[in-house]
């Protein structure tokens, strides 16, 4: 019997290819070609399951030209790149690879808090293009991270972990808004308190985003929400581009109404809005928040089990709109 045919829409681990080339008939991108929607059609049209990351759009126009395919399982936790009621009314299955991602994720958003907040890249920068001459009382200095006050939007797993660093390592006071209150007894380990989203803002020395993109969520920062906050406070973004409007953001900077950021996602990425590359107080990355090696290959071990799992076994492992 032959076996089934899926793509792999984006350059991926050669260990995971071999892997899924025991069960399938691999086509896989691995030149890494950026490919128009209609491009990655032509190669999805007589495939029955493709690999996907978060940067490769499964939407109705492309589904009504791929009448073979059964699912789509994507290596990111966020899936807003699935439109998830054009592939359940095509039939088509979508998996997300949650859990295997969270502590390395927690781990840098905390990197870039510590960054901003206590201004490593900027004063990196200033030091490389050979500006210092001499030690001054007040060089670079920034917010203390230690005893402040922690506020994370969006208590998912990923923002739990976060907490508990803050909390347990750094004794932080954590507060945190979130679509629903978490339960006391992992409140009670997080040492986190639930607050009103305008509360946070206006209390909190350090803020962290951690919530998926979703219409609603789109701008959750914007120029009101910045203004509320302390002009000591720093900004996060581990979450998804689109939650921060980066120009109010960037104003903001600028202005001095906040006093540095960390952004690990931008609106329309890979390209970044120019106003942000010109304001010194913020750090900027490249969307690596999971990027450690052991947890990229977790998350692609993941994607590459619902594919088995639901194209030769029948039972995928984290379906979003089946089973
Ligand atoms: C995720 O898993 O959603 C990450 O953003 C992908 O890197």
């Amino acid at each position: 019997m032959s076996k089934p045919r899926i793509l792999i829409a984006r350059a991926m681990f050669p260990e995971t290819i071999e892997k899924l080339s025991e069960y399938f008939e691999v086509e896989s991108n691995q030149e890494d070609i950026a490919w128009s929607q209609d491009e990655f059609a032509r190669h999805l049209q007589d495939k029955q399951g493709v690999f996907t990351t978060g940067s490769d759009r499964i939407d109705a126009d492309l589904l009504a030209k791929c009448p073979q395919l059964k699912i789509c399982a994507n290596m990111a936790v966020g899936y807003n790149n699935f439109d998830l009621a054009a592939m359940t009314a095509a039939g088509v299955l979508g998996t997300n690879a949650p859990g295997v991602l969270n502590e390395t994720t927690a781990d840098f958003g905390f990197a870039l808090l510590m960054a901003a907040a206590r201004r490593v890249s900027e004063s990196e920068h200033w030091l490389r293009a050979g500006q210092w001459d001499r030690w001054r009382y007040d060089l670079f200095a920034g917010t203390d991270v230690h005893g402040s006050t922690l506020g994370i939007i969006g208590m998912g797993r990923i923002g739990q972990g976060i907490a508990r660093r803050g909390a347990h390592g750094f004794g932080m006071q954590v507060i945190y808004h979130n679509r629903s209150r978490l339960d006391a007894a992992t409140e009670a380990e997080c040492k986190a308190r639930y607050v009103s989203k305008e509360e946070l803002l206006r209390t909190a020395d350090h803020v962290v985003l951690v919530v998926p993109f979703t219409p609603e969520s789109r701008h959750t920062i914007g120029a009101s929400e910045l203004a509320m906050m302390k002009p000591t406070a720093t900004l996060v973004n581990v979450a998804r581009g689109g939650i921060v409007d980066d120009v109010a953001l960037a104003a903001a900077l600028k202005d001095k109404r906040i006093a540095a950021a960390g952004l690990d996602v931008f609106e329309g990425e890979p390209k970044v809005h120019p106003d942000l590359l010109t304001v010194p107080n913020i750090v900027l990355t490249p969307h690596i928040a999971s990027a450690s090696m052991a947890t990229r290959l977790a998350m692609a071990d993941l994607a590459a089990d619902n594919l088995i799992g639901f194209l030769i076994h029948g039972k995928p492992l984290t379906p979003l709109n089946q089973e």
